[in-house]
């Protein structure tokens, strides 16, 4: 049974918030944003004849996470993006708490979502359902229904389909929590999308001798890069370490073998895919040219992120810059989208130790032995020494500074700036920090300390949905 449409209220929402959230200093120049309500995860990233796709999941009504719909933006060049018109809305009782994470794939011409509708009892239990959703000619969707209840031996957090074929046959990751709270991947695989086979767990705690591997893996995602294949998920409730995995909850990856007869990975050490300070639920995709994208939110649930300025604006959150993967010498390294240097105005030699605060990218070469700092307009500190990077940022909350760390020999960093972000590529991609700041304009960047080799920079056009 349909429940009653909020439409006119979303409209009501997006009408009203739009013009306030365009209007905020900190509203990115040139990284996706909600116009309006509150955006999490990245969801049905995609390339699908000829246009890519970039769903997001998104409360228009409130910056809270409840009435989870499902955002939709497409793009011809990986640039330039359009708004699509709402894909889902949680509408059905089966997805009435929200029509959670999930992916996009390609049947036979149809563009398909596969989406997790989750379900909460008045008592406080949930469940969650495994749904479906096709393309119509006018880019709306319309939903298929359920294909997957809760598979027996798990609490109902079981979520975050990441559908994809392989030889012929279509396969399943989904996140999900076993009866004795430990964290878990399960894999799923079917011939047609609606009947699936359940072909056991392939990650998580007890597997491949994991343990302190948290209580529940969301948003996974597995794929092949060069001959491995790479697993990335989000595993809560994994221990803080005294310089990694410090965010609420971390993304990581592994990388090793997938076996799709024995239906088993055996993968090596969980490692940090980023960083910084916010960064959740990636997902990846491939593209005709055959690289293989990542997007992630620079969000992390559960921390300070309902203390964040732009809630006074309406809106909250934003996606990371578009990244490409490739693995090299066991590391997986992220590397900005090339067609982003699209962006660049003129590139400017840096002489003098302070410049006006403005979306750019700089790029520097610099030597381990060097120390020196880059004070981003006193919201955001970056400190390099010998043992590598350290961010400092002071508490949205109380008093307190918080750091993250990137330990390691530092040859080049290069750093996307937006009005609210800041992505630090180390070494060409080994390393990343992602982080939100919240600067008062107009303000300044402020270098300090020996001086670089190689100190370039470029301003970046904005570069906004249409
Ligand atoms: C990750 C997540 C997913 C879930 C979605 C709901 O941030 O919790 O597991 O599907 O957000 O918005």
């Amino acid at each position: 049974m349909s429940l009653p449409s909020r439409l006119p209220a979303v409209l009501q929402a997006v009408m009203q918030g739009q013009p306030r959230a365009l209007a905020d200093s900190h509203y990115p120049h040139w990284h996706h944003a909600p116009v309006t309500g509150l955006m999490n995860d990245p969801n049905g990233f995609v390339e699908f004849a000829g246009r890519y796709h970039l769903f997001y999941q998104w409360n228009p009504l409130a910056c809270d996470h409840k009435f989870k719909c499902w955002g939709h933006w497409s793009s011809a060049d990986l640039l330039h993006w359009q708004h699509e018109p709402l894909a889902l809305m949680p509408d059905e009782e089966y997805d009435r708490n929200g029509c959670y994470s999930g992916s996009a794939v390609d049947n036979n011409g149809t563009l398909t979502l596969c989406y997790t509708g989750n379900v909460k009892f008045d008592d406080g239990g949930r469940t969650a359902w495994q749904c479906l959703a096709t393309e119509n000619v006018d880019s709306t969707f319309t939903k298929l229904g359920p294909v997957l209840p809760l598979p027996a031996g798990y609490t109902g957090h079981v979520r975050d389909p990441k559908v994809w074929q392989h030889d012929g046959r279509w396969y399943m990751v989904l996140g999900a929590q076993d009866l004795q709270k430990n964290g878990k991947v399960l894999l799923f695989s079917s011939a047609d999308l609606q009947q699936w086979t359940s072909e056991g767990e392939i990650a998580g705690y007890g597997i491949n001798a994991l343990h302190d591997a948290g209580y529940m893996w969301e948003c996974p995602d597995l794929f092949p890069l060069d001959d491995q294949h790479i697993l990335i998920c989000c595993p809560q409730g994994i221990p803080h370490e005294e310089q990694r995995y410090l965010n609420t909850y971390p993304a990581v990856w592994m990388a090793g073998e997938f076996d799709y007869t024995r239906a088993t990975f055996n993968h090596g050490p969980l490692h940090e895919l980023d960083a910084g300070f916010e960064f959740y639920a990636p997902q990846t995709m491939q593209t005709h040219d055959g690289r293989r994208l990542l997007v992630g939110w620079m969000g992390v649930p559960d921390g300070e992120e309902m203390h964040q300025p732009t809630l006074a604006h309406g809106w909250i959150h934003q996606m990371t810059c578009l990244r490409e993967l490739e693995f090299i010498d066991g590391k997986l390294y992220q590397r900005p989208l090339r067609e982003l240097t699209a962006l660049r105005g003129e590139a400017q030699g840096w002489q003098e130790t302070a410049l006006p605060l403005a979306p750019m990218e700089i790029f520097l070469e610099t030597a381990s032995a060097d120390e020196f700092s880059i004070d981003f307009g006193g919201a955001l500190m970056l400190k390099h020494d010998a043992s590598g990077i350290r961010l400092a940022r002071r508490s949205l909350v109380g008093d307190e500074t918080h750091y993250r760390y990137w330990q390691g020999d530092v040859r080049s960093l290069r750093i996307y700036i937006d009005r609210s972000s800041v992505e630090i590529f180390i070494n060409d991609g080994e390393g990343v920090m992602s982080s939100r700041y919240f600067p008062t304009y107009p303000g300044q960047l402020i270098f300090n300390g020996s001086k670089p080799g190689a100190f370039c920079y470029w301003p970046l056009r904005p570069c906004m949905v249409e």
